[in-house]
């Protein structure tokens, strides 16, 4: 067996209960490749504040850069955002340990498959008759540096502080509420932007499907320059590839036709963040949502699903946790192991098939055989990984 050491951020909320079952099943898939997952745990968020006096620990964060493949729980919640957040704004763990692993590691690339269960129709907010039968293939690729996630912060130290006091420049944790005016930056490089754009188009082309690209390109001009060069690198390199420029606000409407997006959704950092928690709502549910960030150039990656941290059902094992498992199976691809992640995927279709169901996707008038807790839903995942079915899950 090939041993691989990955970084393991169990994260807030109920997140320790979801990865708990996620690495599980993660562990056992990846034998069917012949790997060994060795997870060692980096504390981020609260909870390792509470034990260490930082939602980032030093030696958290560079271990896991170090170790460059990270499967990360999610971190975040209310309640300390209230207490601690609200003396040392600067701990707050999104911002913190996200946006800090995002830029070290230079994570460029933002991948959320949206993922249409019929099972699970009862919770889409699409019409099932705008879901053709041959399926929906949403795959998003959010561009996940610059624009204004880290404008400020990357381009603070290149403005005099006169300039910036005028302009209201400030650092997020600075604000205090009481400035006349507050500018926030935003920013794409063209030569990051070249880049992203190659490795959706090469996406879209391995997928054999269209390239969507959003932007407000007719305001902004970040956006303006996003469709300069996606339409160059379009004509120049990738002729083959259908492409189609999408105005974000209509294609948040969109969203409730998904047929019109079919595709490979290429979009920037805020918009992709909004678009993409929209389209898993559209489709069924957020806590099915998986999600990867990658550097192509390296291959250090962070698996995190988008899902929250679901910090109100916490230590009741109640948490939806086919997000995790699903991001667990993306994790596994990335690293070589195909049929332990085709595996888990199957088992996920085979758990909702069955009619086990944790509360949050039994809303509705659907009847479902069990309302299972977060470990059962993964005993239940981790027993459909051995079974061979006939049926076309
Ligand atoms: C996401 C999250 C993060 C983001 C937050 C927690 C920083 O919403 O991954 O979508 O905005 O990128
Ligand atoms: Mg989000």
């Amino acid at each position: 067996m090939k041993e691989i050491k990955i970084a393991l951020v169990k994260g807030d909320g109920s997140g320790p209960e979801m990865m708990e079952v996620a690495c599980k099943i993660a562990i056992k898939a990846a034998k069917k490749d012949g790997i060994e997952i060795i997870f060692e745990e980096t504390p981020m968020g609260w909870n390792a504040y509470s034990n260490f006096g930082d939602t980032l620990p030093v030696t958290s964060f560079w271990r896991a850069v170090e170790l460059g493949t990270i499967f990360f729980g999610g971190v975040g919640d209310p309640k300390f955002d209230d207490s601690i957040g609200a003396e040392i704004p600067e701990m707050k763990p999104e911002a913190r340990c996200l946006l800090a692993l995002r830029k070290r590691m230079e994570l460029l690339l933002n991948f959320r498959p949206m993922i249409y269960y019929k099972v699970l129709d009862h919770l889409a907010n699409v019409k099932s008759e705008t879901i053709p039968n041959s399926g929906i293939e949403q795959v998003f690729i959010r561009f996940l540096l610059e624009d204004s996630y880290f404008g400020n912060t990357d381009l603070i130290n290149e403005i005099s502080k006169d300039i910036r006091e005028k302009l209201g420049i400030k650092l997020k944790q600075d604000v205090t509420g009481n400035e006349k005016m507050i500018t926030e930056m935003a920013y794409y490089k063209k030569k990051t932007i070249e880049k992203y754009f190659r490795a959706a188009f090469a996406y879209a082309r391995a997928k054999s499907l269209p390239l969507i690209s959003i932007d407000k390109a007719n305001v902004m001009a970040r956006y303006d320059f996003w469709r300069k060069i996606c339409t160059r690198i379009g004509r120049e390199e990738f002729p083959d590839v259908q492409l189609v420029h999408q105005l974000v606000d209509s294609a948040n409407a969109l969203l409730f036709t998904p047929a019109k997006l079919h595709g490979v959704i290429a979009c920037g950092n805020e918009h992709g963040d909004i678009l993409s928690d929209g389209a898993a709502a559209a489709l069924g549910s957020m806590g099915m949502m998986c999600s990867s960030a990658i550097n192509p150039d390296t291959g250090a990656a962070m698996f995190e699903s988008g899902a929250g941290t679901a910090p109100t059902l916490a230590g009741q094992n109640k948490a939806n946790p086919l997000g995790r498992i699903l991001t667990g199976a993306m994790m596994l691809r990335h690293i070589g192991a195909t049929n332990g992640a085709d595996a888990i995927e199957k088992a996920v279709r085979m758990v909702l098939i069955n009619g086990f169901r944790t509360a949050d996707l039994a809303q509705g008038n659907e009847q479902p055989d069990a309302i299972l807790g977060t470990k059962e839903i993964g005993e239940n995942a981790l027993l459909s990984l051995e079974y061979k079915s006939r049926i076309q899950v």
